[in-house]
């Protein structure tokens, strides 16, 4: 019998117990920045440094931070179900901590891009990535990170495996920005959706919804002995 799919759509908050500071929280990340200075297309053209500066800022960070507990959590229910996770995270901890299949909507802090060939992709080593680093065919590398303003390639495959999920996980993610945030409209209304985090995203329209009001490694933990009884 083939396992049934959870499909966990996971933002900032799931990083928060790690260390991470989210967006729109208080002391957020945006507080230190003006998000169309840092990422967006038109504050890349103006001044590379800033942008190439603060995503090297956030890569240090995340050197220096380890998954926690609902990341951990998130690997454990691979053993009971056919786990996607897509992410709107760039930190590499899902990676970390094992999971296997996860798909970043808004690309990965630890690889840099051509500016002038998008398919020509490089992992970052450490933590820096600056002025004169060049890909292969000469032109600047910039962070492989998808700004405001900019497509995100991998949201048709993340709306077609929305609409297969057997179970829709929701952890850490304010639902704000879009197309991520639509992914949930994509989960058929008879499958069961659990949002994960301390406040409640406005999602009050969608059905089939149960909230978890914690933060994610505890909430994780309370869902985890829930699927255990239902789906011996
Ligand atoms: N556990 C779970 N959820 C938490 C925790 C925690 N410990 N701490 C905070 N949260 C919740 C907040 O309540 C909020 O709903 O995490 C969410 C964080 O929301 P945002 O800061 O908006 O982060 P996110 O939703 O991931 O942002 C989406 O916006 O800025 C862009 O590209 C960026 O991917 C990002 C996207």
């Amino acid at each position: 019998m083939s396992k049934k799919k959870l499909v966990a759509l996971t933002g900032a908050g799931i990083s928060a117990e790690s260390g991470i500071a989210t967006f729109r929280d208080s002391g957020g990340l945006w507080e230190g920045h003006k998000v169309e200075d840092v990422a967006t297309p038109e504050g890349w053209e103006r001044n590379p440094k800033l942008v190439l500066d603060f995503y090297n800022e956030r890569r240090k960070k995340a050197l220096e931070s380890k998954p926690n507990r609902g990341h951990e959590i998130l690997v454990e229910l691979e053993k009971q179900f056919d786990v996607t996770i897509i992410t709107q995270n760039v930190d590499d901890l899902h990676e970390r901590v094992g999971s296997t299949n996860v798909i970043h909507l808004h690309g990965k802090l630890f690889e840099s891009r051509s500016t002038i060939n998008p398919s020509l992709i490089y992992p970052i080593e450490g933590w820096e990535l600056k002025l004169g680093d060049l890909c292969e065919q000469g032109s600047q590398l910039r962070p492989n990170i998808v700004w405001f303003g900019e497509a995100v390639p991998m949201i048709e495959v993340a709306s077609i495996i929305a609409s297969t999920a057997d179970i829709f996980l929701v952890v850490g993610t304010s639902l704000l920005v879009y197309p991520a945030a639509g992914l949930i409209d994509y989960v058929p209304d008879r499958v069961k959706k659990f949002v994960i985090d301390p406040q409640k995203p406005d999602i009050l329209h969608v059905p089939n919804i149960e909230f978890i009001t914690e933060k994610g490694s505890v909430g994780l933990a309370k869902l985890k002995s829930k699927l255990g009884l239902s789906f011996s």
